[in-house]
């Protein structure tokens, strides 16, 4: 009896011997087994293509594959054109122009190279039905140099080196393809060099309100009042308004002196109650709008920080890491609330080479 006789002997007297299953239902069972096995379907009849059958389809699939290639191209160049045609500004028709015409091109470029290569294969190249058992991941070397060889056919067979004009097309739209994502790169924008530490505040510059540019008096912030504050004389003309305006952007809110929790060198920055701080979210950016007149708290709407307006703009709850950074403020001498300095420290989210702190 071989090994494999003597596994099934055992495995039926296992299963009789413990109740199981009786001699009859075990054997009917082995045969639902057998009976259930999935037969090779085999290989279907195979179907001779056009192309196989007519050079005249042949050259029409050289044309279409080619022509795909060249489309390819053409959305590759129509993006570099559109990039260059309609470049990033504060006109927002350009910038969608800019992204629309970017994204056509690229569409184009991709879907050509896609669309021709899956031709292309599918009628030009061998249409040969293989079925091949499984076996160990790493073949024979002989298997191996066969394999090589089969790949030298299929090299042949595809006409890669034979067909010069689809070759040359692929090359090309394979060359043009990365192009319009290599452009974009460009839009990382320029250095930001020491500008994200500074903004447009400086000693004396008057508060005002935004978006009026009306200039704030002291007697004219009420207890309780806050009011969304830019500095007086940016001017919304000049190139670079909106950054400076969105750096500068600051909340002014008066409360009971005497509930303002001030360190030492803080004690000159507030003005009989009124203090003002950035309006950036230190997490990533978001405007703080919500102030909460009973608590005292600024909320981000964005990820929910909370600010203790009291002490400091210490964050309470949330992802910020930092306190909302305060303008130092006093009055001129006509009564308006002027900044003493600039921030001193980078308003906004953390960025690279800024300490946490
Ligand atoms: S940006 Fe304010 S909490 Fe995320």
């Amino acid at each position: 009896m071989s090994d494999n006789s003597k596994e099934v002997e055992a495995t039926k007297e296992l299963a009789t011997s413990a109740g199981s299953y009786s001699d009859h239902e075990y054997e009917l069972g082995l045969r639902v087994v057998n009976e259930d096995a999935i037969a090779d379907p085999g290989l279907e009849p195979h179907r001779v293509r056009m192309t196989d059958k007519s050079v005249k389809h042949e050259k029409a699939a050289v044309r279409q594959v080619a022509l795909l290639f060249t489309l390819s191209m053409l959305g590759s160049a129509f993006a570099l054109w559109a990039y260059f045609s309609f470049p990033l500004s504060e006109d927002l028709s350009t910038v969608r122009l800019n992204t629309m015409y970017l994204g056509i091109g690229m569409t184009l470029g991709l879907m050509g190279i896609g669309i021709g290569a899956v031709h292309w294969a599918k009628t030009l190249m061998p249409d040969n039905e293989v079925s091949e058992e499984r076996h160990l991941v790493r073949g024979s070397d002989e298997k191996r140099a066969a394999a090589i060889e089969i790949l030298a056919a299929a090299n042949q067979e595809s006409g890669f080196t034979r067909r010069k004009l689809i070759r040359r097309t692929l090359y090309g739209s394979l060359a043009l393809f990365p192009l319009p994502g290599i452009i974009l790169l460009a839009d990382l924008g320029p250095n930001p060099g020491d500008s994200l530490r500074h903004t447009y505040w400086k000693k004396g510059t008057r508060l005002a309100k935004d978006p009026t540019g009306i200039e704030i008096k002291a007697s004219d912030v009420t207890l309780g009042s806050v009011f969304q504050v830019i500095p007086a004389g940016l001017n919304p003309e000049q190139h670079d308004y909106l950054e400076e305006k969105a750096k500068a952007a600051v909340l002014l809110v008066r409360v009971d002196p005497s509930e303002l929790k001030e360190t030492d060198e803080r004690k000159s920055w507030s003005y009989q109650g009124i203090v003002a701080y950035s309006k950036i979210c230190t997490h990533v950016g978001c405007p703080v709008a919500l102030y909460e007149q009973h608590t005292h708290h600024l909320l981000c709407p964005c990820h929910q920080s909370t600010f203790d307006l009291v002490d400091g703009c210490k964050v309470i709850f949330g992802p910020a890491a930092r306190p909302l950074p305060q303008l130092p403020i006093t009055v001129d001498s006509e009564g308006y609330l002027v900044a003493q300095s600039d921030f001193l420290e980078p308003v906004g989210p953390s960025f690279w080479d800024r300490s946490v702190k």
